[in-house]
């Protein structure tokens, strides 16, 4: 490990670039493209030390000859390690990493309180939309209520391709990759698991407390079917993956789930691989931000941004953190899609299943008659493990063809 001091201010500051994957090499032709600006605004100008790449690079030298490191790597090992290295060595960090954040926040925000460093991560939740700096700075000692989201690209294209034009799903899958806009790994994209990470991040600033990544339930749009969408369609609701991260009794829940948005919710008009994200407050009441959330050269361009604050000697404010409960269990509203069997009293039984669980239903109809006989309902919020109770129990009757569907509905402005 380096215990070189970093270089005189005078001198251009050295970058120890991490990476060079699609955000490595679009922050690499960024930084070129605008050093004169970087120089402007900060007085400094700005030149690569090294790139660590799977072929080329020695962390030790860049980090040696580094005054600023800038992680584009991604996966958490073994750059967990080169981050640690270098917060230790006294060299702030800039990271689009949330998988690592999510997972080993605790240990490298630890390591750079203790070098007095910065660790900076725009980039690693909604891409280009300035949402790190706005809930740790604009509202940095303001009461967050909650702040939810789209916060993954690749979904919102996927679902929004499809319900345009009935896309199959691997195709636009296989665009969002071309795009750049999919994780290297996309099952993160599509199983939750990125927005996931990223409303960990956005939690443990809101809450100032301690989120990880395991305290986030998920789940993706793998199961959703091409019927759910027209359904969508035909009620004039938006499917979309959200997440959500709120104040509930005393703790926190945070969550990513896909879910139904009527028409006149602020997400609703969100589409393809843009982002947007909301935060609310009994303060400032409600401030929503939407823009880019993925692409190489949305995600360096705050990157730089990040690089520019550090250079610039901006630092974010700091808030004393508190330990909140995680709670598990929220009411929320449901899309029930039930398959059965087109005969006299199936309806009355499901009506007592969901009865007996304290599940009040909206409203029901039937699509479909004979051997496509279906029911759709939407239902008044309940508590989310009633509702699975009740899905559970509703598996068991006979008439139904197959497995209960369901989705969340949002129909309020939450
Ligand atoms: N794979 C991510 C997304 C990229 O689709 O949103 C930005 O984190």
């Amino acid at each position: 490990m380096s215990e070189e001091a970093p270089p005189g201010k005078s001198a251009p500051v050295q970058i120890g670039l991490l990476g060079r994957g699609n955000v490595g090499a679009a922050f690499e032709e960024l930084l070129a493209e605008r050093g004169e600006a970087v120089a402007a605004a900060t007085g400094r100008r700005v030149e690569l030390a090294g790139v660590l790449t799977r072929s080329e690079g020695d962390f030790e030298q860049i980090l040696a000859g580094s005054e600023l490191i800038v992680e584009l790597m991604g996966g958490t090992e073994p750059t967990r390690e080169y981050v640690l290295a270098a917060l230790r060595a006294g060299r702030p960090v800039v990271t689009a990493n949330k998988q690592l954040l999510a997972q080993h926040g605790a240990e490298l925000f630890a390591a750079a309180r203790e070098a007095g460093v910065q660790l900076r991560f725009e980039a690693a939740v909604a891409a280009v939309i300035p949402i790190v700096r706005t809930i740790q700075e604009s509202f940095g000692v303001a009461e967050v209520a909650r702040v939810f989201g789209i916060v993954n690209g690749t979904t919102n294209f996927i679902l929004t391709e499809m319900a345009a034009r009935g896309a199959p799903y691997d195709e636009v899958l296989a665009e969002a990759q071309r795009l750049g806009y999919a994780e290297a790994d996309p099952s993160e994209d599509v199983n939750g698991a990125d927005a996931a990470a990223k409303m960990a991040i956005l939690a443990r600033l809101a809450f100032h407390t301690p989120v990880g990544l395991d305290q986030v339930s998920f789940e993706g749009i793998e199961a959703i079917a091409p019927d759910d969408l027209a359904y969508a369609k035909e009620l004039g609701l938006s499917l979309k993956l959200l997440g959500i991260a709120e104040r509930r009794s005393g703790g926190i829940s945070v969550r990513v789930f896909p879910c139904f948005l009527y028409g006149g919710h602020p997400l609703a008009p969100i589409q393809g691989s843009f982002n947007a994200v909301t935060v609310q407050g009994p303060a400032f009441g409600e401030v929503t931000m939407s823009g880019p959330g993925a692409g190489g050269m949305q995600t360096a361009s705050a990157v730089l941004g990040d690089v520019v604050s550090i250079i610039a000697g901006e630092a974010p404010v700091h808030v004393t953190r508190a330990e909140l409960p995680i709670v598990a269990d929220v009411p929320s509203a449901f899309y029930l899609h039930l398959e059965v069997a087109d005969q006299p009293g199936v309806l009355a039984r499901i009506a007592t299943v969901l009865g007996d669980h304290d599940v009040s239903v909206k409203s029901v109809v039937q699509r479909g008659s004979g051997d496509e006989a279906r029911l759709v309902m939407v239902t008044h919020e309940c508590l989310e493990s009633r509702f699975a109770a009740a899905v559970g129990a509703l598996a068991e009757i006979p008439e139904l063809r197959a497995a209960p569907r369901y989705i969340h509905v949002i129909e309020g402005a939450e």
